[in-house]
């Protein structure tokens, strides 16, 4: 039988138990049965409103989801326009206008690198990451590579919750209990400068060299079985938002290049304009084979996730056997599609990319930037990092030996719950020390919030944290 205990560690993320939520049931199968859940109604800009007339500021973007803001009538009628005209049809009998236009806006808004690729929709980050996964295995057996299968990945990285996204993830939490039914490939260590296992004082600058050789490790213990190495650019909720040295990610991009390996990078969480750039590769002028997009793609506005497959691998399949193996009923569902097309127009007319980039002064996210920084006097916050609007807070017992809390206090847990009874949602995490303890908050409001919205969420995180330490 699972113990309150063992369920309350396969949580998603952790909570806070509402024991007036205890005896209850409800017909939607939640996430928590321990946890009360607001019902949401309507959203507007940066805020979402629930039923019982309660305000919350989404300083966390939902998950990292929203960049354009809630509630824009153009997205809801170019979706409406669309459901009017043609609801579905089945990608094995048609494409369709909105697919094909997309399509093209999405390889330009990705850069002269997917000039000549392709891109395959879905619903989603995850069902992204399965495509991607089996794109690579069957890219390799059309170039005559039918060896290569394993994909290698990092630890303390998140790819997805299906059993093949879980398999290259290293969230241990959401992986734990499925472990039996995984098939695993290695796992890699990752740059977390705040905790460098190699206790460098240049910001990662040298040991992002040793990290990246161990890729080439595993890639010669893998012994002609590699076929791909996946990455997310910034990590996202589970090591919350940590960004590489500089050198690294050109380091792998170049080690996979050299031992034939297709570079995936998951931008499931910072593509689309999060991070400043409309990818967030382009920090580090990095190209990858295969990158995969979702979240920020429709803001929310439906469920979509996008694979953009380089020129590379899309020739390898026109000269090969000219069909990829793989496909879901509601690929390029065309509602999903509308909406995802115009919230690529909003995001380019409203100039939300500049605005979530942290480094161009006077901007929302150079401003946040600055805001977070402030925490840094808090008591429990050790490290405050991250780009653009993708950041984390993380919490510590104690700032000089960076211990941090134990994980039954549910820190996180308890500065995320005392934020949202002051109106303010944050999306708080725990495990990024060793997958088990190491809390944090990360926070990624949508592009268009104000400066004075900004002062405002700050001052309650401060009191929340405060709360939090009591
Ligand atoms: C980097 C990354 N990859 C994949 C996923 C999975 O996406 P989804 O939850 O849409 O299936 C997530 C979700 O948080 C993510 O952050």
């Amino acid at each position: 039988m699972t113990t309150q205990n063992q369920a309350a560690q396969f949580c998603d993320n952790p909570c806070v138990p509402d024991p007036s939520q205890q005896q209850s049931r409800f017909a939607v199968f939640r996430r928590s049965f321990r946890k009360g859940f607001p019902s949401a109604v309507r959203g507007e800009g940066v805020h979402i409103w629930d039923s019982e007339g309660n305000k919350y500021l989404d300083l966390a973007g939902s998950a990292a989801v929203n960049l354009i803001g809630h509630g824009i009538p153009e997205i809801s009628a170019a979706m409406a326009e669309q459901a009017a005209k043609l609801e579905f049809v089945h990608t094995s009998q048609f494409t369709t206008p909105v697919a094909e236009h997309y399509a093209q806006d999405l390889l330009a808004f990705a850069g002269n690198h997917f000039e000549g690729g392709a891109v395959y929709f879905t619903c989603g980050g995850s069902e992204s990451i399965e495509t991607a996964l089996k794109l690579a295995r069957q890219y390799q057996v059309e170039i005559g590579q039918p060896r290569r299968y394993q994909i290698l990945s990092r630890q303390q990285s998140y790819h997805g919750s299906t059993l093949g996204a879980l398999s290259v993830s290293g969230n241990k939490r959401r992986r734990e209990i499925y472990l039996p039914m995984v098939r695993e490939f290695p796992h890699i260590g990752m740059p977390y400068c705040y905790r460098c296992a190699f206790d460098c004082t240049d910001g990662c600058r040298n040991c992002g060299q040793q990290y990246a050789a161990e890729l080439e490790e595993a890639i010669e213990t893998a012994n002609g079985e590699a076929s791909a190495f996946i990455f997310e650019p910034v990590s996202g909720a589970t090591l919350g938002a940590v960004v590489p040295p500089l050198g690294y990610l050109q380091a792998i991009a170049e080690i996979c290049r050299r031992h034939g390996l297709l570079l995936i990078a998951d931008e499931v969480m910072t593509g689309m304009g999060r991070t400043g750039r409309n990818f967030a590769v382009e920090h580090w002028d990095v190209k990858p084979d295969i990158l995969v997009t979702a979240k920020g793609l429709s803001s929310g506005y439906a469920p979509l996730g996008a694979v953009l497959a380089s020129k590379k691998v899309v020739d390898a399949f026109t000269t090969g056997s000219g069909a990829f193996l793989h496909g879901f009923t509601y690929n390029a569902h065309p509602i999903s599609l509308a909406a995802g097309q115009a919230v690529l127009r909003r995001l380019q007319s409203e100039k939300l990319v500049d605005a979530a980039d942290s480094g161009r002064q006077g901007t929302p996210a150079s401003n946040f930037k600055q805001a977070l920084e402030g925490l840094r006097a808090e008591k429990s916050v050790g490290d405050v990092r991250g780009i653009g609007l993708l950041w984390a807070v993380e919490f510590v017992a104690d700032k000089a030996t960076k211990r941090p809390f134990p994980p039954d206090q549910s820190f996180s847990a308890r500065a995320g719950a005392a934020a949202l009874k002051r109106g303010l949602l944050v999306y708080p995490m725990q495990g990024s020390v060793d997958g088990t303890s190491g809390d944090h908050l990360l926070l990624a409001p949508p592009a268009i919030i104000t400066a004075e919205q900004i002062r405002w969420s700050i001052e309650q995180l401060s009191a929340s944290i405060r709360e939090a330490e009591a």
